[in-house]
């Protein structure tokens, strides 16, 4: 299989992480709960984690990181910390149901900053207009859809301005370009384990800069004679067992990050998003969503073909044994901002584990699939 859904998850990894996460399982027992040896490899284990992300996301405190089972309760707490019913909440055009649907759920009433793809300026003007008298703003530094990067320093700088808490969305942008929490001016950024930092499914991380409100109550192996969870971070969100065995994978892959570094991962990835482009330009009816500044832009390529059905090529690439995602990828609002809610487009996204010949073999088996289909 050529493996091309790395948006959805990195289902490549470095070695290391399966073999800590079996190491783990049977060695490790809770962490924060005992003084025995077991459970004491456990506490180091989640801290060693925490100070390994600290590093890659220059986060001042690792206690204000929070693990999570995925991007998507972390985002829940982070909008249920500020956001109250009938608050206004402006977002960009091109948020995931993650962040839609929660604030939904709470009856925000949410204000669109829409704005064309790949256009940042734009973007930086639309929440220019929007912020003023809203209570939070929540913007993802990256497209699930496009790879279009938002410009999130632009963007936090006027939330900043305007008195706006800003919630970022890094599910596509953690271990994948640069990310600095600390000068984000971010009051919380969420972000999977199991994307772009390379660990396994079923881990999340929050960063916090203030305590927020907890999503989960339940124990945590401290101040357990008090009613309410506690104040401090980050037991404030982190109620029940941790999933030790997946943290202990996490760590290893954000050890790979750190010592690989996050600029080649972009680098690598950008010039194999530019050898697709440039085997796919020219395909007869094939639209490609290809940003003219590289910069703007990771290894993830939307397209779509005339007379062709998203879901039907997608299909005969994964039978020719290559694995993408079609459709609307679980972000209509992306689709709308781009002009491709009718059709959706096919969605190829590639990690620092693809090689060039996959990336040759996979575009001449879409071109031979859209002659023939
Ligand atoms: N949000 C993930 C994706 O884009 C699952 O495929």
């Amino acid at each position: 299989m050529i493996y091309l859904d790395c948006a959805a998850t990195s289902l490549q990894k470095p070695r290391a992480v399966a073999q800590a996460v079996t190491h783990a399982m049977q060695t490790m027992s809770s962490p924060g709960r005992g003084a025995y040896p077991a459970a004491m490899l456990a506490s180091d284990t989640v801290y060693s984690c925490r100070e390994a992300l600290a590093e890659l996301l220059h986060v001042p405190e690792p206690e204000s990181i929070v693990f999570t089972m995925n991007a998507t309760h972390a985002l829940n707490i982070a909008i249920g910390s500020l956001v109250r019913p009938g608050d206004r909440v402006v977002v960009s055009g091109y948020e995931h149901n993650a962040v839609m649907r929660p604030l939904y759920l709470r009856g925000a009433r949410i204000t669109v900053a829409q704005s064309p793809l790949f256009s940042p300026a734009e973007a930086v003007e639309a929440f220019r207009r929007a912020l003023p008298g809203a209570q939070a703003a929540v913007c993802t530094h990256v497209s699930n859809v496009f790879g279009y990067v938002l410009p999130i320093g632009r963007i936090s700088t006027l939330c900043r301005k305007f008195g706006v808490p800003l919630i970022v969305d890094a599910s596509q942008s953690a271990g994948v370009l640069p990310v600095n929490f600390a000068e984000s001016g971010a009051a919380f950024m969420a972000m999977p384990g199991h994307k772009g930092l390379l660990g396994p499914q079923g881990t999340g991380v929050l960063l916090c800069a203030e305590p927020g409100e907890p999503l989960l109550a339940g124990g945590t192996g401290s101040l357990s004679e008090q009613e309410q969870m506690p104040e401090w971070l980050p037991d404030r969100h982190e109620a029940g067992t941790h999933n030790t065995a997946g943290i202990a994978g996490l760590l290893e892959g954000v050890r790979y990050l750190n010592r690989r570094g996050v600029e080649r991962v972009a680098a690598q990835e950008r010039r194999l998003l530019r050898q697709l482009t440039s085997a796919l330009e020219g395909t007869p009816g094939l639209e490609l969503f290809v940003s003219p500044d590289a910069q703007l832009q990771t290894g993830v390529l939307s397209l779509r073909s005339a007379g062709h059905d998203c879901e039907r090529v997608a299909q005969a690439l994964g039978e020719a044994g290559i694995a993408v995602r079609a459709g609307l990828h679980c972000a209509p609002l992306a689709h709308r901002s781009a002009h491709t809610l009718e059709t959706g487009t096919v969605r190829l996204s590639v990690s620092p584990f693809n090689r060039p010949d996959e990336i040759g073999t996979a575009a001449a088996c879409l071109k031979e699939i859209l002659k023939n289909l």
